[in-house]
């Protein structure tokens, strides 16, 4: 793959229509979602996707989420009935995506499936990802725009920072308001196959499956090594030792802070954005404990992964 010039596109009409026609050439576009930014491919259009793959330098065919505009979308390509069509209807559009069995006349190119009989399916809420894929008319296939394994895209510069040269454009929508990727829930019978922006506790309420912690049920493709920034991550610090960053949460002295009033909600949203900022002084990371609960048990997730052996 050459190296091509990445535009930046507004957050305007403009900028939605320049986006609908390289996303109609096959071309690849990273877009906001509220949970991160996606890279973006027309999901029918396996060159389009197989460039995803190249983009990121994904080291295999993991699958990847669909994203479409409404139920009505994720109904012409996934079977959606029973509890899965009840989580659907009450926390779409948001933060959740459902594996369900593929739909019959789908259309997707086999490699957004990995080949298999399911398919994961999106709604974002954030509105500019809204006005994309109302305009683009199609479902769009988008896993998190970074390179594979590393820390997962909150901002435009982040896109650029791991992408830039390699996509088409970045539709900048500004910072992401969740900051985590989607919770993911799938099978029979539903099970939770990756905590995320969607709390536990908020499913449950809705009848959805309860998250079991250390459950080993997880999606294909979550490795153990995982949004992992360069430098070494050390967990549950409660200071910094000799040459470390800390990575602060509540009241505590820190080099950058999640939230220091100990909000779960405002930690999520600064976790990749702060990862990134701490990894640019090129010292080991060391982060505060977080409470493994509601949000917390998502955040807690991708720091282990951060800190994994790799
Ligand atoms: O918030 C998000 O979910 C972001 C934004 C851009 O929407 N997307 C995202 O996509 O995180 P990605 O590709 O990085 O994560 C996709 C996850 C992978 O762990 C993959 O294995 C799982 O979804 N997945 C996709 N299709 C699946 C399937 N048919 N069965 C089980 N897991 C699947
Ligand atoms: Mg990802």
């Amino acid at each position: 793959m050459g190296v091509i010039t990445t535009r930046m596109l507004k957050r305007d009409a403009s900028g939605v229509d320049a986006a609908v026609a390289l996303l109609s050439r096959g071309d690849l576009v990273a877009f906001p979602t509220e949970t991160v930014y996606g890279l973006g491919g027309d999901a029918r259009n396996g060159h389009a996707v197989a460039g995803i793959f190249a983009a990121k330098g994904r080291p295999s065919f993991n699958p990847l989420i669909v994203h479409v505009p409404a139920l009505a979308a994720a109904r012409a390509i996934g079977r959606l009935d029973g509890p899965a069509l009840r989580l659907a209807q009450r926390f779409w559009p948001g933060p959740l995506t459902l594996v369900v069995p593929l739909a019959e006349g789908h259309g997707l190119s086999p490699l957004v499936t990995a080949g298999l009989g399911s398919v994961a399916i999106r709604v974002p809420a954030h509105p500019l990802a809204q006005n994309l894929l109302g305009a683009f008319g199609g479902a769009l296939a988008a896993p998190s725009a970074n390179p594979s394994g590393r820390i997962s895209p909150t901002t435009p510069a982040h896109v650029l920072a791991g992408l830039e040269g390699k996509i088409a454009a970045v539709l900048d929508g500004g910072p992401c308001a969740v900051g985590l990727e989607s919770t993911i829930i799938g099978g029979t019978p539903l099970a939770l196959l990756r905590p995320g922006g969607l709390a536990g506790e908020e499913i449950e309420a809705g009848a959805g499956p309860r998250a079991q912690p250390g459950s080993a049920i997880t999606a294909p493709g979550q490795l153990a090594s995982h949004y992992a920034p360069a430098a070494a991550v050390r967990l549950n610090a409660n200071c910094a030792q000799a040459g470390e960053v800390l990575l602060g949460f509540g009241p505590m002295q820190s080099d950058l802070n999640l939230s220091a009033s100990g909000d779960l909600v405002e930690a999520a949203a600064n976790l990749f954005g702060h990862l990134h900022r701490l990894d640019a002084k090129g010292r080991p990371i060391a982060v505060a404990p977080i409470p493994d609960c509601g949000l917390g048990r998502a955040i807690n997730d991708r720091l282990r992964r951060a800190a994994a052996p790799r």
